[in-house]
C-alpha cells in the first residue's frame, strides 16, 4: 500500500509526573497523528517522600518513541517526516547523575552508611534503584527552614525579586542542597567534578544526545526558572543564589530550547496575549496567566515564572502562576491507598452517582500547601463526615477538592491583575470527566472551555520545536482560531450556593493548616 503524504510532522516527548507520552502532528494542520503513553511508577520510602526512578523515565520515552513510531508506520506515514521534536516535562523534580558513566545517583536512605551505600553499589549495579526526587517531595521541609532562618526576619519570599518564588520544598535547589548534605556520594562526585544536576528535561536530552559519550548538559529558560538558582530578569543562572543555595556555583549547565509542561501548555493553548490563562488538570493543577514581556510580582501568594521564550533573539514572556500540588494525584490515592475505585474513570461514576459531598470536605495537603500559602506544614484532612458518608461521597469530595483550589489560585489571580477572567480554558488528563468540568464551573462562577484536542501540553512544545526547526507550524491566522473546537461548561447553580460550600472549604483549609495545633 502506498505512503500518505502528509507534509511535515512534528513531535512532542511530554514526561509528566504520571506518565511519559510521544505524540505526533501534522505540522500544517495541528491534527494528532499517534501517540504512546507509558505510567511511571512513583515510590514513597518514607512519609512525605516522593521518588522516581530517572532510568525508568529514560526507558519510557524509548518506549513510547518506539512504539509510535511502529503505529505511523502501520498507519503507512513516514516517519523521516519527522522534523522536530520538543521536550516537555514535568518540572523542579532533581536529578544529579554521573558524567562519566551516565548513572544517577543513588539517594535510597534505607542505607544510612555511605560506605556499605558504596559497597552494595559496586557488588549490585544492576539491582539498585536510583531515584531522583520528585517536585512533590517534602524532605527538604528542614533544609526550607534552615534557609528561611537565615534571611533577614524569616522573611520566605526573600529571594523572591530575583527568583519570583518563594523558599519552598517544591523548587531544585533545595532538593540539590539536601542530596549534597544527605548523600555522600553525590558530594564525592561533587568534589571529583563528576556530578551532572538538572531536571527532567537536561537528564533526558544529556541521555538522548550521546550520554557518557558526546552528551550536551542543557536546560531552558522555563525549567531553569524553576530551580531557584535562575534570574528571571538577566535570564541567567545567579552566582549569588548558586552560592546560597548549593554552596557552590552550579554544573556547567548551559540553557537551550525545551518548555516545562506547564509553558508548553499555555503555548498549545494559544495564550501569547498579555491576560489569557490556561489551567491544566495533571498530577497537580496548575494555573498560568500571561503577562507579558515584564514579570509581575504577586502580592497574593502567587510564583512569577518565565512563561516562554521563543528563538535567541524573541523576548521573553511572563506568567503569574498557581500551583496547586494534589489534583490528579488525588485519584490515585484514592486507587493505589483506598482502593475505593479500581480505574481513575471509575472515580466519575462513583461520584455523579450522589452528586453531592453531603457535607464533606477533602483536602488533599499531601505535600504541604502550595499556592496561595506556601505551607509545607499543612496535611491532608477530610472533614464533616456522618455515618450516612459513604465512598461516593469522598470521591465527590475529592473531586470538589481539586475544584476549590482551583477557585483560590483563581480568585489571587484575579486580585493581582485586577481584571477578573471571563472564562477558564482548561486542559490535562483530568479534563476527560464532565462531572470535574461542571463542578469546575459551578464553583468558579463562570464558563470552562476545554479545546477538544486535549494534548496541548505536547502540541505547544512541538510548535516550539517546530519552529525552532524553521518548520511552518499551525499558524495563527484567525481562520486557524475558528477551526479550534472546544467544549463549554456554564455555571449551573446559583453564586450564593456556590459561595457557601466555598467558605466551607476554606474552614476545612484552615484545619489543615493548623492541625497540629
Ligand atoms: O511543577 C510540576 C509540574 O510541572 C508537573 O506537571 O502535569 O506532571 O502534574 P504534571
Amino acid at each position: 500500500s502506498s505512503r500518505i503524504m502528509l507534509g511535515p510532522l512534528v513531535a512532542a516527548i511530554d514526561q509528566g509526573t504520571s506518565s511519559t507520552r510521544f505524540l505526533v502532528f501534522n505540522a500544517k494542520t495541528a491534527e494528532l497523528l499517534s501517540h504512546h503513553q507509558v505510567e511511571i511508577q512513583q515510590s514513597f520510602p518514607k512519609e512525605g517522600w516522593v521518588e522516581e526512578d530517572p532510568k525508568e523515565i529514560l526507558q519510557s520515552v524509548y518506549e513510547c518513541m518506539d512504539r509510535t513510531c511502529e503505529k505511523l508506520t502501520q498507519l503507512n506515514i513516514d516517519i523521516s517526516n519527522i522534523k522536530a521534536i520538543g521536550v516537555t516535562n514535568q518540572r523542579e523534580t532533581t536529578i544529579v547523575w554521573d558524567k562519566e558513566t551516565g548513572e544517577p545517583f543513588y539517594n535510597n536512605q534505607n542505607i544510612p552508611c555511605p560506605v556499605a551505600m558504596w559497597m552494595v553499589k559496586c557488588m549490585l549495579t544492576e539491582m539498585l534503584h536510583y531515584t531522583c526526587s520528585v517536585w512533590l517531595d517534602l524532605r527538604t521541609q528542614s533544609t526550607v527552614e534552615r534557609l528561611i532562618n537565615r534571611t533577614p526576619g524569616r522573611n520566605k519570599n526573600h529571594l523572591k525579586h530575583k527568583t519570583g518564588l518563594p523558599i519552598s520544598t517544591y523548587f531544585s535547589a533545595v532538593k540539590l542542597r539536601w542530596l549534597m548534605d544527605n548523600v555522600e556520594e553525590v558530594r564525592r562526585a561533587i568534589l571529583s567534578h563528576r556530578a551532572l544536576f538538572g531536571t527532567v528535561d537536561s537528564w533526558l536530552i544529556w541521555c538522548l544526545t550521546g550520554g557518557e559519550k558526546s552528551g550536551v548538559h542543557c536546560t531552558d529558560v522555563t525549567n531553569a526558572s524553576r530551580t531557584m538558582l535562575f534570574n528571571i530578569h538577566s535570564l541567567d543562572w545567579d552566582p549569588d543564589l548558586c552560592k546560597k543555595n548549593t554552596g557552590k556555583g552550579i554544573l556547567g549547565l548551559h540553557v537551550f530550547t525545551c518548555l516545562g509542561d506547564q509553558s508548553a501548555a499555555l503555548v498549545g493553548q494559544m495564550c501569547f496575549q498579555d491576560g489569557q490563562a490556561k489551567n491544566t488538570y495533571g498530577t497537580g493543577c496548575f494555573l498560568l496567566r500571561n503577562t507579558g514581556p515584564k514579570p509581575v510580582m504577586s502580592d497574593h501568594g502567587l510564583l512569577t515564572t518565565v512563561a516562554y521564550k521563543l528563538g535567541r533573539d524573541k523576548p521573553a514572556c511572563y506568567a503569574l502562576e498557581g500551583s496547586v500540588a494534589i489534583a490528579g494525584a488525588v485519584v490515585r490515592w484514592l486507587k493505589d491507598n483506598l482502593g475505593i475505585i479500581q480505574t481513575s474513570t471509575e472515580l466519575e461514576k462513583l461520584a455523579a452517582g450522589v452528586g453531592t459531598s453531603y457535607g464533606c470536605y477533602f483536602v488533599p495537603a499531601f505535600s504541604g500547601l502550595y499556592a496561595p500559602y506556601w505551607e509545607p506544614s499543612a496535611r491532608g484532612i477530610i472533614c464533616g463526615l456522618t455515618q450516612f458518608t459513604n465512598k461516593s461521597h469522598l470521591a465527590f469530595a475529592a473531586l470538589e477538592a481539586v475544584c476549590f483550589q482551583t477557585r483560590e489560585i483563581l480568585d489571587a489571580m484575579n486580585q493581582d491583575s485586577g481584571i477578573p477572567l471571563s472564562q477558564l480554558q482548561v486542559d490535562g488528563g483530568m479534563t476527560s470527566n464532565k462531572l470535574l468540568m461542571q463542578l469546575q464551573a459551578d464553583i468558579l462562577c463562570i464558563p470552562v472551555v476545554k479545546p477538544s484536542m486535549p494534548e496541548t501540553t505536547a502540541l505547544g512544545a512541538a510548535m516550539a520545536a517546530g519552529a525552532a526547526e524553521g518548520v511552518s507550524v499551525w499558524s495563527l491566522s484567525p481562520e486557524d482560531l475558528s477551526e479550534v473546537t472546544s467544549e463549554k461548561f456554564e455555571p449551573q447553580i446559583n453564586p450564593e450556593e456556590s459561595e457557601f460550600r466555598y467558605a466551607r472549604w476554606k474552614k476545612a483549609v484552615q484545619r489543615a493548616m493548623n492541625w497540629e495545633t
